[in-house]
């Protein structure tokens, strides 16, 4: 792929993670720099939650542009940061930081990251849609948050532990002022008529990512105008495979990895990111692996 040449000239990016060799993330953020010709590179850190605070401090010491925080330190970096902007205020997560001439301010790109997927790569607009939310973790407030922003008519939510999604729905109420939610209990998640009516599921759960996972939803509870998105995008899940079965569209969670790795390209860089290079990067770097 790219020509690397580091030079003292090299802007330094990367990521910060415990695990964090898996991270796919220097495949496509180097293939953008290389689309752009900017010496620029993209290094995957593994920082333990100890060195946390060192690590940040070295961002500003070796004046690195930006990094991409990962598991486990999305909400733990918060503490940290100089300035962030809204949505890591209300959210208490971070996934971006921007190093501003040494003052360190976080973004989250999850919310950001799926709404153009969704768009750009579904073709489907979520305006005046019913949607069905699996999960109420990290990834569940970020996205049901971006989904409210773009006026869809309701929210379901279904997560494992019902408080969670409570809180999530309180959070909707809260922070939004969106009261069109609703919590599904979880082990009722397949008896129910509100399927016929639902246009968009969104599984933000992390089943699917283990080959012996089932999916959270019942194929013949899959009607065929439905969108159905994936945000798990280590192996097809059986959600997508039933969604594909019955011609129903959908995507996987490779297609928001890209985007939400696009907005923190235009964070650091201040350019748009050359997402289909991105894309075509990821594509055939999954295909040699
Ligand atoms: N495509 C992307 O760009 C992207 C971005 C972010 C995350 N992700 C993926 O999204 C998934 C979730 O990430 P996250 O950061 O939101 O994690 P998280 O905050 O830890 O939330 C995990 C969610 O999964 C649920 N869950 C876990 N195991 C379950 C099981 N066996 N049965 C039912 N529900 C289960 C949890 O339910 P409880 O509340 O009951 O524990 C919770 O709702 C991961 O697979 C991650 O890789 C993808």
């Amino acid at each position: 792929m790219a020509n690397l040449s580091i030079t003292g000239e090299t802007t330094l990016t990367g990521v910060f993670g415990w695990p964090v060799k898996h991270s796919l993330s220097p495949v496509f953020q180097n293939a953008a720099f290389h689309f752009y010709n900017l010496n620029w590179v993209y290094i995957p850190f593994e920082v333990k939650p100890e060195h946390l605070k060192v690590a940040l401090d070295a961002i500003r010491i070796f004046s690195i542009k930006g990094v991409n925080i990962t598991i486990p330190h999305k909400k733990e970096v918060v503490k940290h940061l100089d300035d962030m902007d809204e949505e890591v205020r209300i959210l208490g997560v971070a996934n971006t930081i921007v190093n501003e001439n040494g003052l360190l301010k976080g973004y989250t790109t999850d919310g950001m990251g799926f709404l153009r997927s969704l768009k750009e790569d579904g073709n489907f607009s979520p305006k005046e849609k019913l949607v069905f939310l699996f999960g109420a973790g990290g990834s569940a407030f970020a996205i049901a948050g971006s989904l409210v922003r773009n006026d869809v008519s309701g929210i379901l939510i279904c997560n494992r532990t019902i408080e969670k999604a409570y809180s999530l729905k309180e959070h909707l109420k809260r922070n939004f002022r969106f009261e069109n939610v609703e919590v599904i209990p979880f082990e009722k998640r397949n008896d129910n008529e509100i399927w016929k009516k639902v246009d968009l599921i969104v599984n933000t759960t992390s089943v699917g990512m283990k080959e012996e996972d089932i999916a959270l939803i019942e194929s013949k509870n899959l009607n065929e105008e439905v969108f159905v998105y994936d945000i798990v995008y280590n192996r097809e899940t059986a959600l997508i495979s039933a969604a594909k079965q019955k011609n129903i569209r959908c995507l996987n969670g490779l297609s928001m990895l890209v985007f939400q790795g696009a907005v923190s390209f235009t964070l650091w860089t201040k350019m748009a990111a050359p997402v289909k290079e991105m894309k075509k990067a990821l594509f055939e770097f999954i295909k040699k692996a």
